[in-house]
């Protein structure tokens, strides 16, 4: 069992709704039909609110309490989420989407940032024409170097087309615990019309 597992049985929603901005954009600029790969998604919140803007989506996360949760969620909303517990790490990216997710899994500290790093550059290759990369991490000068930089380093086709801080609110119902964040959300386009 892992942590996550421990802290999604005690909170059914531990991260609350998707950020506004997030879904503000899907709603405007989602495809009505696609697929969407959700890493690290743990409950759900994300590859449900995709599913019901019309993605058909594969959510990956290491918490099998978290995976269940969001197909339950999924199946009583008749919504397209397919559930995976597997290390994001190893995952194999075999298939390409027109959307893919990476919310609050990517820190850039100095064990990991190399491992991040290389992640990125995995999931960069398996957008379709058009696609967006969706990327959140918390606000934080070093944290948004490190993804700019990230950026320069890719081709040309790869374009940021939304890059904004969104407000977000963490609560823990059975603690009382709140606390408020900026998140640093920044949306890349596949603007070439073949694979990268
Ligand atoms: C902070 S939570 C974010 C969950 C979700 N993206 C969201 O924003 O609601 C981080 C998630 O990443 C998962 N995770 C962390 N490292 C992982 C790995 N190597 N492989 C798969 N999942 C991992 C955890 O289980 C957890 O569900």
């Amino acid at each position: 069992m892992t942590n996550y597992d421990k802290q999604y049985q005690d909170e059914i929603n531990l991260f609350g709704a998707p950020y506004a901005e997030f879904e503000a954009f899907v709603r405007e600029h989602a495809p009505q039909s696609g697929t969407a790969l959700d890493l690290g998604c743990g409950q759900g919140r994300d590859a449900l609110m995709l599913a019901k803007h019309g993605y058909t989506v594969t959510g990956v996360d290491g918490s099998r309490v978290g995976i269940d949760q969001m197909l339950a969620a999924a199946q009583s909303q008749n919504l397209a989420v397919t559930g995976i517990v597997a290390d994001f790490y190893t995952y194999p990216l075999a298939d390409t989407y027109d959307a893919i997710v990476l919310d609050s899994i990517l820190h850039f500290g100095k064990a990991d940032k190399s491992k991040e790093l290389a992640l990125l550059n995995a999931v960069a290759q398996q957008l379709n024409p058009n696609g967006y990369l969706f990327l959140f991490v918390h606000k934080s000068a070093q944290k948004e170097r490190v993804l700019k930089t990230w950026r320069t380093s890719l081709s040309d086709t790869l374009s940021i087309v939304h890059e904004a801080y969104v407000d977000y609110v963490y609560k823990e119902s059975v603690s009382g615990f709140q606390s408020k964040f900026q998140y640093y959300m920044l949306v890349l386009q596949q603007t070439s019309q073949e694979r990268a």
